[in-house]
């Protein structure tokens, strides 16, 4: 058993289930309380029914890869359902998909892109297709103040991000909801069949007071998990690398999956990177709290300088007491885009013991960031004229009129 296994056992059944200790709210479009939780995954795995990713795990992915990527090492993707079964697969010859997303509610910050960074690793590691919604109903039906032309120009700039990451255009198909739907209609009216409304408040949480869209488009985002078997004419495993968040559609998902002769799709589950305030994840609704890709570099330094840190409220008390990392974003960003592990374990110590500064690691961040948005906005750029090399059916007269928006 390793650590995070031991510390799963040592927490209480009856602590997790306990009212005060539960005081987060993790839907696929909200996520408050817990990120000051030191137990929020532990308890997070607990609740879902997920698995953590354990050292065989990694390993076993070590074996088949030959390398481990660094936000698997750090644990920032730190649960999962069925991936042994998915490499079970794949190392008798049938390889799965890859089917991750985004919700174009506005500009792609940092959070967004490391599950999509990793989902890059996967399809290069294990050479297999990769599809990526984009769901611009369920932004259109959830945010009541987005217009339908705002979606569609946050659709435009999203794909410039998602093609900016560098998947494989090969490999790689962009889905966006409100042109290709004529792909998962007939998917989605499958698995609507087969979920109650009772089923979908307890999974989603909706009221009486949801709007009638929200509750008819789970199914939309559960079709992928099933469009590959279609497509290739034969049950194909499927794997989501996705933050937890979106956990609560893989639920319903893998209910009905069986009953409609597909097989269940597996996930590999991210954390949530804070937002520079640290009281909340990083959102696209919140752009001053976060590091977007579209901020020109001096904004990107600008907020990384005004970010809150884990800091001591000065530098004596600092030297004296040390600071604390674990509430710090500037330590997290640091930790999951920059620093080596052995890197990451030193500016720990040095901040606890109060030999370092908000100061030198706000500059460190700085400097990278500045570096990594620079480059990124170029892969932006040249995404602009390969744009079609992606998208499911190719270029249409629809998705031109996304380019012009
Ligand atoms: P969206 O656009 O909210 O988020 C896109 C991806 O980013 C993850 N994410 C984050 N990860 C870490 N830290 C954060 N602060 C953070 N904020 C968002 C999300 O988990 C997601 O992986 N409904 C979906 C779109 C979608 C999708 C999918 C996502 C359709 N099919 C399949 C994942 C897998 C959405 O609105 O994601």
């Amino acid at each position: 058993m390793n650590r995070n296994e031991q510390q799963i056992m040592d927490i209480d059944q009856n602590e997790i289930n306990r009212e005060d200790d539960m005081n987060f709210t993790i839907t696929p479009w909200e996520v408050s309380g817990g990120l000051d939780d030191d137990n929020l995954y532990i308890k997070l795995i607990k609740k879902f029914g997920t698995q953590s990713i354990d050292d065989l795990l990694i390993s076993r992915i070590q074996e088949i890869t030959g390398e481990i990527h660094p936000l698997l090492k750090q644990r920032y993707f730190f649960s999962h359902r069925d991936l042994g079964w998915i490499f079970d697969k794949y190392q008798h010859g049938e390889k799965f998909y890859l089917y991750t997303g985004r919700g174009p509610s506005g500009m792609v910050h940092l959070g967004h892109i490391l599950p999509w960074i990793f989902t890059k690793y996967l399809q290069e590691k294990f050479d297999v297709k990769l599809l990526f919604q984009i769901t611009d109903d369920e932004k259109f039906l959830y945010n009541i103040n987005l217009s339908r032309g705002q979606i569609k120009k946050f659709t435009y700039e999203n794909i410039l991000d998602i093609i900016a990451v560098g998947f494989k255009p090969e490999l790689t198909k962009i889905i966006i909801d409100t042109i290709h739907i004529k792909h998962l209609y007939p998917i989605a009216l499958d698995i609507s069949r087969k979920i109650t409304f009772s089923t979908a408040k307890a999974a989603f949480g909706f009221s009486n007071n949801t709007n009638i869209g929200m509750i008819g488009f789970p199914p939309i985002q559960a079709s992928p998990c099933f469009l590959p078997s279609v497509l290739e004419n034969k049950p194909t495993p499927v794997l989501i690398p996705a933050a937890i968040d979106q956990d609560p559609y893989w639920r319903i998902t893998r209910d009905v999956a069986e009953k409609l002769g597909y097989y269940k799709p597996a996930q590999i589950h991210s954390k949530f990177l804070p937002s520079l305030t640290m009281n909340s994840k990083m959102s696209s609704s919140k752009p001053d709290d976060a590091v977007l890709t579209t901020d020109e570099p001096e904004v990107v330094v600008k907020k990384i300088k005004s970010s809150l840190t884990g800091g001591q409220p000065t530098v004596a008390i600092q030297r004296e007491l040390g600071g604390n990392p674990n509430k710090c974003p500037v330590f997290w960003y640091l930790k999951y885009f920059f620093d080596s592990e052995k890197k990451s374990n030193e500016r720990f110590y040095r901040c606890t013991s109060g030999n370092l500064l908000c100061g030198e690691c706000k500059n460190n961040l700085a400097d990278n960031s500045k570096d990594f948005i620079i480059e990124f906005k170029k892969n932006r750029e040249r995404a602009k004229n390969v744009i079609s090399d992606f998208i499911l059916d190719g270029k249409s007269d629809e998705v031109e009129s996304i380019q012009n928006a």
